[in-house]
C-alpha cells in the first residue's frame, strides 16, 4: 500500500502511517528529504521525525529508499533521538545505498537562491532539496555508497563543492563552503552509517516475494509534485504515489491500494495559489484550534476550507483508492463549514483543478458548498456512532463528491484518536 497526501503536505500522514505499521512488516520512504517533517504522539510524548519513517515505532523495518535525498547530519541526530529514547534500530533502519547526499553547499544555494528571488521566493524549508534533486538530474550527484571509498568521496566532494561555490560567489555574491573544512567530518560519518546501507531494492522484492505487507510512506502532498503541482510552486521531487515505484526500485505492478490523506480543511505553507484560502475567523479558527504550525521551519501553515475541486485532480494524479480524512475534530463547534465544489475562472467553471497558469489559479473563485457545523466535540472519537449527525453527513458527502471511500477518520492528535471505517490493509 502507498500513503500520499492528497494536499499541500502536512495532512497528518506521520499518524497514520505509525498506525498502519502495526500491521506491515517494512515502511519505506521514497522520495524527499528532511523538509518533511511527522510529528507522532504517543502516550502523550511528541517526536518529530524528518527522514526516518515514522513506523520507527513499531517492530517494522524502516527503509529509505534511492529517491530520499539525504542529508546525513540530520539522519545521525534522529538515530541518537531514537536511541536516548530506547528505540531500537538496529537491524530495523535500511537505507539505499543510492539516495544522493544533501551537502552543506546544496542548503545555501537554496538560501541563496531564495533570497534572489525576493517577494516571488517559493517559501522553500531552507534544506537544500531544490539543488541536491538538481544536481541529481544534471548526473554529477554524490551517492551515499561514495561516502564508502574516501578517494572517490573526496574527489566527487571537490569538484561538485568547487562548482557550488563558483554559483555562490559569482551569481549570488555569497560566502562558499571550504571543501576541506567538512570532507574528514562527513567521511567519519561513514563508519556510523556503514550497517544502516543496504541494496533496499533486493530487501523491498524479497519482502514483497514473500507476500509481506509493506507500506510505502509518501512525504509532502500532491499538490506539491514537480509535475503535477502548483508549479514553480512545489518541492522538487515528484509526490505522486508513482514516485513509490521509481524511488525504490519497484515496478508499478505491485502496487494496489493507495490510501490518500487530507486534513477535513487545508493548508500550505510557503507561497503559490490557495484558492480556498481564508483570512478571517474562520482561517483563525482552523489555525488556532489545528495548531497549523509546519513541523520543519515552525512557520504558520496558511488555513482554508476544503478543496474538493484540488482533491479529484489529487485522486486522478494518484489513483487514490481510499481516503483517511485527519482533524475534522479541527472543525468542532464552527457555526457553518464550506468545501470548494467547483472552480469558476474567467466565467469557465471546473470541477477539476485545471492545468493552467499560477496567475489564473490564483485568480480563480471557489464555489462552495455549505455544511450545517455541529456544537458538539468530535475529538478523540473512536467509532462513528460517537460523531454528531452533521459530522457524520459531512463525512459521507465527502466520500460522494469524490466517489472514493473514506477509510479512516483522525479525531485527534494521539494515536489512539482514529475511527476505522474501513479495514485497508487486508
Ligand atoms: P522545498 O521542498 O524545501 O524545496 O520547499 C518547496 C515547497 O514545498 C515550499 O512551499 C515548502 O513549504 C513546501 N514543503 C516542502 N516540504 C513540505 C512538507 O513536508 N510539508 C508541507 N510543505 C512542504
Amino acid at each position: 500500500m502507498i500513503v500520499v497526501g492528497a494536499q499541500w503536505g502536512d495532512e497528518g500522514k506521520g499518524k497514520v502511517i505509525d498506525l498502519l505499521t502495526k500491521q506491515a512488516e517494512a515502511v519505506v520512504r521514497f522520495q524527499g528529504g528532511h523538509n518533511a517533517g511527522h510529528t507522532l504522539v504517543i502516550n502523550g510524548q511528541k517526536t518529530v521525525l524528518h527522514l526516518i519513517p515514522s513506523g520507527i515505532f513499531n517492530d517494522a523495518k524502516c527503509i529509505i529508499g534511492n529517491g530520499v535525498v539525504l542529508h546525513i547530519p540530520t539522519l545521525l541526530d534522529e538515530i541518537k533521538s531514537l536511541q536516548t529514547k530506547n528505540i531500537n534500530i538496529e537491524n530495523k533502519l535500511l537505507i539505499s545505498s543510492q539516495c544522493p547526499l544533501i551537502l552543506p553547499t546544496h542548503i545555501l544555494l537554496d538560501e541563496a537562491r531564495e533570497n534572489a528571488l525576493g517577494n516571488k521566493a517559493i517559501g522553500t524549508t531552507g534544506r537544500g532539496i531544490g539543488p541536491a534533486y538538481e544536481d541529481k538530474v544534471a548526473r554529477r550527484a554524490i551517492h551515499l555508497m561514495d561516502l564508502l571509498d574516501p578517494v572517490i568521496f573526496k574527489q566527487k566532494l571537490r569538484n561538485l563543492m568547487s562548482y557550488h561555490n563558483f554559483i555562490l560567489e559569482n551569481l549570488y555574491q555569497t560566502p562558499s563552503e571550504d571543501p576541506e573544512k567538512i570532507e574528514d567530518l562527513w567521511l567519519s560519518f561513514a563508519d556510523i552509517i556503514k550497517p544502516f546501507i543496504a541494496d533496499t531494492t533486493d530487501v523491498i522484492n524479497t519482502m514483497l516475494v514473500n507476500k509481506s505487507n509493506v507500506l510505502f510512506e509518501g512525504a509532502q502532498g500532491s499538490m506539491l509534485d514537480i509535475d503535477h503541482g502548483t508549479y514553480p510552486y512545489v518541492t522538487s521531487s515528484n509526490t505522486v504515489a508513482g514516485a513509490a515505484s521509481t524511488g525504490t526500485g519497484i515496478g508499478p505492478g505491485v502496487f494496489n491500494k493507495i490510501l490518500g490523506i487530507t486534513k477535513a480543511y487545508t493548508t500550505r505553507v510557503g507561497s503559490g495559489p490557495f484558492p480556498t484560502e481564508l483570512n478571517d475567523e474562520n482561517g483563525k479558527h482552523l489555525a488556532e484550534v489545528g495548531v497549523e504550525f509546519g513541523a520543519t521551519t515552525g512557520r504558520p501553515r496558511r488555513c482554508g476550507w476544503l478543496d474538493i475541486v484540488a482533491l479529484r485532480k489529487a485522486i486522478i494524479n494518484n489513483s487514490i483508492s481510499h481516503l483517511c480524512l485527519t482533524k475534522l475534530d479541527v472543525l468542532d463547534g464552527l457555526d457553518k463549514i464550506h468545501v470548494a465544489v467547483e472552480y469558476e475562472i474567467s466565467g469557465e467553471r471546473y470541477s477539476t483543478m485545471p492545468n493552467i497558469n499560477k496567475d489564473h489559479l490564483s485568480r480563480c473563485k471557489p464555489i462552495y458548498k455549505q455544511f450545517e457545523g455541529w456544537q458538539a466535540t468530535t475529538s478523540g472519537a473512536t467509532s462513528i456512532g460517537q460523531l454528531p449527525e452533521q459530522a457524520k453527513q459531512f463525512i459521507s458527502s465527502i466520500e460522494s463528491l469524490l466517489s472514493t471511500k473514506v477509510a479512516l477518520v483522525s479525531t485527534g492528535p494521539d494515536r489512539k484518536d482514529i475511527i476505522v471505517l474501513d479495514k485497508i490493509f487486508n
